[in-house]
């Protein structure tokens, strides 16, 4: 019997693994709207998050660990919001999982 993936609604051309596809549903749901589409009209374009771990630093100059991303999804940053008790640690965990895929 094969494994095959669970999340049929996250269907992706590349393979991500079900935790990364876990986290793109999340970042599309959540995060895309802000960060691609800008859909509030910012007169400051929100960064963009492809390949944010490659680089050194984010784009705040803060340290691009897990931990500063993080703190910054929990508790927002100049005008984005706070995520904190909207994501479990499991939910926290796929969505940096698929913040590291560079954005696939
Ligand atoms: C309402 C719009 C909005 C939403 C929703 C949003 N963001 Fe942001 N985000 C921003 C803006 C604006 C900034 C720039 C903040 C600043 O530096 O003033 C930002 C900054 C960031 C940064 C950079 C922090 C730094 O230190 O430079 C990260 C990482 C980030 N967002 C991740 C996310 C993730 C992941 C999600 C989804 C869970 C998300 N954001 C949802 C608007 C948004």
């Amino acid at each position: 019997m094969g494994s095959g993936d669970s999340l049929a609604g996250c269907r992706s051309a590349t393979a991500l693994t079900p935790q990364e596809a876990a986290g793109k549903h999340l970042y599309q749901l959540h995060c895309a709207h802000c960060h691609e589409d800008n859909d509030l009209s910012f007169k400051k374009m929100p960064p963009n998050l492809h390949h944010v771990f490659e680089r050194a630093t984010l784009p705040s100059g803060a340290p691009g660990s897990d931990a500063q991303v993080s703190r910054a999804v929990l508790e927002g940053k100049g005008m984005m919001p706070g995520f904190s008790g909207r994501f479990s640690g499991e939910q926290m965990a796929d969505l940096l999982s698929y913040l590291h895929t560079g954005l696939r």
